[in-house]
């Protein structure tokens, strides 16, 4: 089988490193993909937003199944067009692609259908969001309606920050048109766990539980980012809670996405808040976690390829796959200055002598190569996973490798999984 990977993230090193192990591959591209990637993909440099372009290529070379990365390219209709040019794609349509497309949306769907979510209110204009601010008076959360590159939500404790946010979004228009509308939420306190679930639109299968850190610093403080460190299992997430979520939130998302004519089939993503009054929706994403995917690949037994390959053919009951009981954890290695600006092209130094190590993957996220050297280039830079036969172990195996690699303004949390691993010591 002949498969293409879309994008250059430490997912798409992640999901591309899991299918070249399938037996049923026989030639793997990846579009741009990074050097990481390159070691076990052909890279061919299309960006992930020229539609066109990828559908020729995937024609040209007779690929039979595409594997889409990020959700610009998703909610942009690429799967509409491979399947117009009767080509196989894992992800949702254009239409089912709205969830994670415009928050107003999915917030106005989770409503509609029940779905426990953030009380909310969804703004055009700028007066009438501050007056609604002014009126609350408390922790508020601003988001973008649109993609923001998960750079959109602004966590306000006070209505002064929250009136920023407004200004930056609507005045300043620094997300552009994706900030035409904002959605003021209500502030829910907890801890978070990322739920992703294969789903054929009718079939669901619940992966297992990830935790991101999605805060800057340690101890889950400063602005937000893509996500700077997962790991999994999650130990706070029960079996208990796993049936509620599914029961509550991943069959009733995926039903009324097929009643409202926009049928979801690919991997659903949901954020979600563990409150005291139980689970409650924080977003959707319409594909993979970035970095959640890194630990979960770690532990999937079996032929990934043929997971994703059941789920768009609608035969989700009949495959085989397992978890290795181990955990995982990801560290996610960023440049100096991001989620804001960063300097590019800093040679890398340290990845060789990691690779080939048991039990650990350093995923290339942001990485380019110039004149033989790995260069970073971008926000993100690397995700560094290990596996070991607990928490604490995949930490400490996660940072001692982390230690070894260097490069001019590297920046990297010292504590992802410590809620997890607190708890278990406070038990043993
Ligand atoms: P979102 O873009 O909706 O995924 O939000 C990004 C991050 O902001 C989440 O992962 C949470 O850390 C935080 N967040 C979003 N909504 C809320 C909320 N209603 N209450 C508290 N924190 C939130
Ligand atoms: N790590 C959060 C996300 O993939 O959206």
């Amino acid at each position: 089988m002949r498969v293409l990977v879309i994008g250059s993230g430490g997912r798409e090193h992640c999901l591309a490193w899991k299918i070249a192990q399938s037996p049923r591959l026989k030639k793997l591209y990846c579009t741009p993909g990074n050097p990481g990637i390159a070691s076990v993909a052909d890279c061919v440099d299309i960006t992930s937003d020229d539609i066109g372009s990828l559908c020729n290529f995937a024609l040209k070379e007779k690929v039979d199944f595409t594997v889409v990365g990020p959700e610009v390219p998703l909610v942009a209709g690429l799967v509409d067009r491979f399947q117009a040019n009767g080509l196989r794609a894992f992800g949702p349509t254009k239409k089912a692609a709205l969830l994670e497309g415009s928050k107003a949306f999915s917030k106005t769907l989770m409503r509609k259908y029940g779905i426990p979510s953030a009380e909310f209110r969804i703004f055009s204009e700028i007066t009438p969001a501050k007056r609604h601010i002014e009126c609350i008076n408390g922790s508020l959360v601003v988001k973008v309606d649109g993609l923001a590159g998960g750079k959109g939500s602004f966590v306000c404790k006070s209505p002064e920050e929250a009136l920023k946010a407004v200004d930056l979004i609507m005045r300043e228009k620094v997300f552009g048109p994706a900030g035409e509308r904002v959605i003021i939420e209500e502030y829910l306190e907890g801890e978070e766990v990322s739920i992703m679930a294969l789903t054929n639109g009718k079939s669901i299968i619940p992966l297992e539980p990830v935790q991101d850190h999605k805060a800057l610093y340690e101890g889950d403080k400063g602005p937000n980012t893509g996500g700077m460190g997962a790991y999994t299992p999650v130990p706070k997430f029960t079996q208990e809670l796993s049936i509620k979520v599914e029961k509550e939130i991943l069959v009733p998302t995926v039903h009324a996405m097929k009643r409202e004519g926009r049928p979801f089939k690919g991997v659903l993503y949901v954020g979600l808040m563990l409150t005291a009054a139980g689970p409650r929706v924080l977003e959707y994403n319409v594909r993979f976690g970035d970095p959640e995917t890194q630990p979960l690949l770690m532990r999937l037994q079996g032929d990934f390829l043929s997971l994703l390959l059941a789920t768009v053919e609608g035969r989700l009951e009949k495959v085989e796959y397992g978890w290795d009981p181990r955990a995982a954890l990801c560290v996610v290695i960023a440049s100096a200055g991001y989620p804001g600006n960063y300097e590019k092209g800093k040679e890398i130094k340290g990845l060789e002598a990691l690779s080939g190590a048991e039990d650990l993957m350093v995923f290339h996220a942001g990485t380019a190569l110039r004149q033989k050297k790995v260069v970073t280039t971008g926000g993100r830079i690397l995700g560094v996973t290990a596996l070991g036969k607990d928490l604490p172990e995949a930490q400490k195996k996660a940072y001692s490798a982390a230690e070894k690699i260097s490069f001019d303004g590297a920046y990297y949390r010292k504590d992802i999984g410590w809620r997890a691993i607190a708890r278990l010591g406070a038990r043993g």
